[in-house]
C-alpha cells in the first residue's frame, strides 16, 4: 500500500479543501476589491493539487501559468534560481500570484520574488498551502498560508520524496522522521 510508510496523518483531504476554500475566498476578496486579474503562477510538481483545489473556487477572471525552478543549495549564494521552465505569460504590468507547496529554508521563493519583481509585475502575491517557519534562512514570508507545520518531512498533495507520494490525496509525516 501506498500509504505505508507514513507515520501519521497530518492533514486529511477534507481539512485541506476546507482551508483551501477560505483561501481563495480571501484571494478573491482581496483582488476584486483591487480590481486586479491576477495570473496564478504554479511551481512545478508540488503545487498542481493545491493549486487546482484553488482556482477552480475563484470567481473573479484569472489566468494560469506554471514554473519549474529550483534553488540551489546551501553552498551557493542567496539570489540564484535556476529556471527550469519559464512562465508562457508576461509579467509586465500584471498582477503575479505565486502558488507553493511549502516555503521551508525560503530559499526558492526568495530568490524566485527577486526574479520576478524584475520583470516588472504590477503586484506580486506568495500564497503556500504550508509553512516551516522553523527551518527559515531568507527573509520571505507568504501573503496567504493554508498551514503553518512543525518541522517534519511531509508527503502528498503535491508533495514528494524521490518524486512519490505526490498523489496521495492527504498530507502525511514521512515515518523516517521518528524512527
Ligand atoms: P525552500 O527553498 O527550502 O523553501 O524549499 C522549498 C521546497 O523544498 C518546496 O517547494 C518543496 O519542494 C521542498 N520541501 C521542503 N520541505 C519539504 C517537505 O517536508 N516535504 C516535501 N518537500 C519539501
Ligand atoms: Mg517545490
Amino acid at each position: 500500500m501506498i500509504a505505508q510508510d507514513i507515520e501519521k496523518i497530518l492533514l486529511s483531504e477534507e481539512e485541506i479543501e476546507n482551508r483551501c476554500v477560505e483561501l481563495a475566498h480571501q484571494i478573491e476578496e482581496d483582488y476584486k476589491e483591487s480590481g486586479e486579474t491576477p495570473i496564478v503562477v504554479g511551481l512545478l510538481k508540488g503545487s498542481v493539487p493545491f493549486m487546482a483545489e484553488l482556482i477552480k473556487r475563484f470567481e473573479f477572471p484569472c489566468e494560469i501559468d506554471f514554473m519549474s525552478v529550483s534553488s540551489y543549495d546551501g553552498t551557493e549564494s542567496i539570489g540564484d534560481v535556476r529556471i527550469l521552465k519559464d512562465m508562457d505569460l508576461s509579467c509586465k504590468n500584471r498582477s503575479i500570484l505565486v502558488v507553493e507547496d511549502i516555503i521551508d529554508t525560503g530559499l526558492t521563493l526568495y530568490n524566485l520574488k527577486k526574479m520576478l519583481s524584475s520583470r516588472n509585475p504590477e503586484s506580486l502575491k506568495i500564497c503556500t498551502l504550508l509553512d516551516k517557519p522553523s527551518r527559515r534562512i531568507a527573509d520571505i514570508k507568504g501573503d496567504y498560508c493554508g498551514f503553518v507545520i512543525p518541522d517534519k518531512f511531509v508527503v502528498g498533495y503535491g508533495m514528494d520524496l524521490n518524486e512519490k507520494y505526490r498523489n496521495l490525496p492527504f498530507i502525511g509525516i514521512y515515518e523516517s522522521e521518528n524512527t
